[in-house]
């Protein structure tokens, strides 16, 4: 099964699709979380993202489409994914057509998580994560089970996002509600988009979502 989270930044697309892993075995498949990891190890992408994505804005569609061809190669023919963050503007929406048809891939479900803008920018930035193991927290909503400790890995190091400041996540916003929602009548055409309250506790999400999964197995 393949799958793409669609929703404006702090939605939890990376919250619900971490879950999915770890319930369902498929592989998340995150451009942000590999431009960041591109930013990390200075390589030529990450050279050419990192101010792009510190100003809250989107980075190329051929470098993003790059990246997902060359991460689904590296997958088993059988292995589900969950776009996380992808696609993003009309032109990836069909890249990523022409990606999956390359690879005897097909769509089954694009998962709108619906939610307020204003109620996000708190979500945003309070968050943090796990400096080793990624684990992802919040100031209000998850603190580790002992302060300043990891519940997964233990590790005492955590760290935020650059672009997790109030200014950037307003532009992040704006690069959304001008590029990516439009891109949901493409899917709404095929039948296959569902929408789900992100606003709800992230449980109730996470069930919301196994619903569709699994309502379209019999
Ligand atoms: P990316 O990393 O994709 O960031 P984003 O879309 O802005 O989304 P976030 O990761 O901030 O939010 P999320 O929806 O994953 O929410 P999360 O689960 O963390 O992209 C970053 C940048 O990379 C872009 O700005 C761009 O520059 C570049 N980029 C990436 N992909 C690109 C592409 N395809 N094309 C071009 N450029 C690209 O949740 C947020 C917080 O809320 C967490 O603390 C979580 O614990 C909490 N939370 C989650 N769900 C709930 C809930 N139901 N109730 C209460 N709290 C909740
Ligand atoms: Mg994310």
């Amino acid at each position: 099964m393949n799958i793409i989270l669609l929703g404006p930044p702090g939605a939890g697309k990376g919250t619900q699709a971490s879950r999915l892993v770890e319930s369902r075995g498929m592989v998340q498949l995150s451009t942000g979380d590999m431009l960041r990891a591109a930013v990390k190890a200075q390589t030529p992408i990450g050279l050419k993202a990192k101010a792009v994505m510190e100003a809250g804005e989107l980075v190329s569609d051929e470098i993003v489409s790059g990246i997902i061809g060359e991460a689904l190669d590296g997958l088993g023919a059988g292995t589900g994914v969950i776009f996380d963050g992808y696609p993003r503007t009309e032109a990836q929406a069909h890249s990523l057509d022409a990606i999956l048809a390359d690879r005897g891939r097909t769509l089954d479900h694009v998962i709108e998580l619906d939610v307020d803008e204003d109620a996000l920018v708190e979500r945003i930035t309070g968050r943090f994560t796990c400096a080793s193991c990624g684990e992802g927290y919040h100031d209000s909503f998850k603190q580790p089970k002992v302060e300043g400790e990891c519940d997964k890995c233990h590790g005492h190091e955590f760290k935020r996002r650059p672009d997790d400041n109030e200014e950037t996540v307003r532009t992040r916003m704006a690069e959304y509600r001008a590029k990516t929602a439009p891109i949901l009548p493409i899917y709404e055409a095929r039948g296959i988009v569902s929408r789900v309250d992100g606003m709800a506790d992230m449980d109730d999400v996470t069930a919301a979502i196994a619903a569709i999964l699994d309502s379209s197995k019999s």
